[in-house]
């Protein structure tokens, strides 16, 4: 699962609305790792800024999430290596994956199957990057439609992840979704983002939304719901960002507002993870 395609000449970025939103957490991650204590110390991410023909300079409002994104990227890269302990064998479908390096980072053996999935035009750009080798490969599919999910084994035990996803789909195409996966593959588990209702409804002030022309269409207020709309789910967990162990890794001042948020539900789960077992 190398980088070995990187190339000589920069790879030409071309891509609007919400595919455009994947640089924003690509240049947090090399930003991560140039802190002198990196959280997810992702090496790829410079490599590949370094191969892509992008002013990187749109997204330097970014570079304030460096304290958060790394610990959720961080939560989801242990949950999945985890349940790759306990099945080897697994297939793993990370959906949305942009130009993340997760199958790079995650000692993922020879044994499994992952598949990163994104939309056509950013695959374009992530085949002139990556590799696929024989437990790797890349589809150009939207998650929404169910078709893609017939080149997936579905008797495997499955781990899904989808990191900075679900807040962009509408929630009719993001429950479809969940269906799609939830009655084509064995069994498993969904990791994912979702935001409250009211982030959700001050994500259109949100400077990456603006500057992309991407939209927000999805909240999630009780995790329990999806139980409801999708048969077979079954929450498992409701991890907020402050809760990270690498929390203690920030300046005194962000750790106060962390404490204090943690102490507000809407706050504290403003920006969460859900883990669900299928
Ligand atoms: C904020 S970026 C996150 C990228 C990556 N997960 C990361 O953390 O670096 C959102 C990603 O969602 C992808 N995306 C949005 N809608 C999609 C869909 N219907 N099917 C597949 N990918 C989609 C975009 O192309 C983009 O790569």
């Amino acid at each position: 699962m190398s980088l070995d395609r990187i190339r000589h000449t920069p790879a030409q970025v071309r891509l609007t609305g919400v595919q455009e939103t994947l640089l924003a957490p690509l240049y947090v991650r090399a930003l991560d790792n140039r802190a002198p204590q990196p959280v997810l110390g992702d090496t790829h991410a410079e490599e590949l800024m370094r191969h892509l023909d992008y002013d990187f300079r749109k997204m330097n409002f970014a570079g304030r999430d460096r304290r958060t994104v790394p610990f959720r990227a961080k939560q989801l890269d242990e949950w999945t290596a985890a349940f790759l302990r306990a099945h080897p064998d697994a297939v793993v479908l990370h959906l949305a994956c942009g130009l993340d390096s997760r199958a790079q980072r995650i000692d993922v053996p020879d044994t499994a199957l992952w598949f990163d999935v994104d939309l056509p035009a950013v695959m374009d750009l992530r085949r002139q990057l990556f590799q696929e080798s024989t437990g790797y490969r890349m589809l150009a599919a939207s998650v929404v439609e169910a078709d893609w999910l017939a080149q997936v084994p579905g008797d495997r035990p499955a781990l899904v992840v989808a990191e900075g996803l679900a807040p962009y789909l509408a929630e009719a195409d993001g429950l479809a979704m969940l269906r799609n996966i939830t009655d084509r593959l064995q069994g498993g588990e969904i990791l994912f983002d979702a935001v409250l209702p009211w982030t959700r409804h001050i994500a259109r002030y949100a400077r990456l939304v603006r500057q992309t022309g991407a939209s927000f269409g999805w909240a999630v207020d009780n995790p329990r719901d999806l139980e409801q709309a999708v048969p077979g789910l079954q929450a498992l967990d409701e991890w907020s960002m402050c809760d990270s162990p690498y929390a203690d890794r920030l300046p005194p001042r962000d750790r106060l507002v962390l404490g204090a948020m943690r102490s507000v539900r809407p706050l504290r789960y403003a920006y969460r993870l859900l883990r669900y077992r299928f």
